[in-house]
């Protein structure tokens, strides 16, 4: 049997950013915190929050916008577009259909992935699938959140965490389907690794739902916990991954990590041995932006051009559920 092995290729990404900044002196206004408090704790300075007509869909339309412009392609090379969200535009149809429609695409597939912080990982995984099997051609797979619309603005433990925003990629079908030499020398998606805890649910979750309360919501977390198990399971993943693509930490570029806490991020590189002058941070300015946070910062570190071809990059993230996965990719 011939093994299909090689992974598709990153050609393009883009992000998208409310216009509106709300710094931590603001919120000290509305909620007993303070700016040294949160930054001390996070690294957090200030977040992007959605104003009037800004949505998730309008934020991943245009995040898909500018990857698409990266890649010199336009929405009629698209046969398939995946969302990670946990804030739909609606309970349904998928916001991904509203994108598709935005942009002008409209016949090939689009549907939402739902896995909360690693939204984007679990999407990047499937389109990867997808794209290695001959079902689709070219894909842009998009986290955009708008996690300001499920915050509990009276809890300071939350909401002085989150901000809102899109970021998205256009991968590309491998060049030879049955191409049995890929290796971490070659561009595209190497290996990934998902995983699921349905078990830690109660420790970050929604309060709110169609099916329960039908309401949309708030968020509620165990901050502390969350953080503990966040360290561990990261630093797992990564080396499931390193193990499979054959390749030592130190052959990576670049780790573009989930943003949901400096301390986090330190924390997790320090565990692995990886300097932290590899990681790409940018909590202290979009805050935890959920499925947004891993392409925001993939598109802010390649076009300031710390990201280049040929480069070794290794996305991570953690969020509810648990979720949590991580992906290595040669740019
Ligand atoms: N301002 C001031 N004080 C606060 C605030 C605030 N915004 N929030 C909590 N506090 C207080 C608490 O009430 C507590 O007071 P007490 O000692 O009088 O009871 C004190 O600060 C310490 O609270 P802890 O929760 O123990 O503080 P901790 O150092 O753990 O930091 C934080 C809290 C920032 C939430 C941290 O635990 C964290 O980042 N956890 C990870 C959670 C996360 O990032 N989740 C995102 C989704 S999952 C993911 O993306 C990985």
């Amino acid at each position: 049997m011939t093994l299909l092995t090689r992974g598709a290729r990153l050609v393009g990404t883009g992000s998208a950013l409310p216009a509106r900044v709300v710094t931590n002196a603001e919120l000290a206004q509305r909620v007993d915190t303070s700016d040294e408090w949160i930054i001390a704790r996070t690294g957090i300075r200030q977040r992007h929050v959605a104003g009037e007509g800004e949505t998730t869909a309008t934020l991943a339309t245009d995040a898909a916008r500018a990857a698409l412009a990266d890649a010199w392609l336009t929405p009629a090379d698209i046969d398939l577009i995946i969302l990670a969200t946990a804030t739909p535009d609606n309970t349904f149809p998928a916001t991904a259909t509203k994108v598709q429609n935005a942009l002008g695409c409209n016949g090939g597939v689009a549907f939402d992935v739902a896995a909360v912080c690693s939204g984007f990982l679990y999407a990047l995984a499937t389109a990867d699938s997808l794209l290695r099997t001959g079902a689709a051609r070219r894909a842009l797979v998009i986290g955009a959140e708008t996690f300001s619309r499920i915050l509990d603005w009276e809890d300071r433990t939350t909401c002085v965490l989150f901000g809102d925003g899109a970021g998205a990629v256009v991968l590309e079908a491998p060049d030879t389907i049955g191409d049995i030499a890929a290796d971490a020398s070659a561009p595209g998606i190497i290996a990934t690794k998902l995983h699921a805890d349905g078990a830690q649910h109660d420790l970050l979750y929604v309060d709110g739902g169609p099916s329960t309360t039908q309401t949309v919501g708030h968020v509620r977390m165990k901050g502390r916990e969350v953080f503990r198990h966040a360290v561990v399971n990261l630093a797992d993943v990564l080396a499931e991954v390193l193990e499979d693509a054959d390749v030592s930490v130190e052959d990576i570029d670049w780790v573009v990590p989930h943003q949901a806490n400096a301390r986090i991020l330190d924390a997790t590189a320090r565990k692995l041995g990886i300097a932290p002058e590899k990681v790409v941070v940018t909590v202290d300015r979009h805050a935890n932006t959920s499925a947004a946070s891993v392409p925001l910062a993939l598109d802010e570190a390649r076009r300031d051009g710390r990201i280049v071809t040929g480069d070794l990059i290794m996305l991570e993230a953690m969020g509810g559920g648990f979720t949590w996965g991580a992906s290595l990719i040669r740019v």
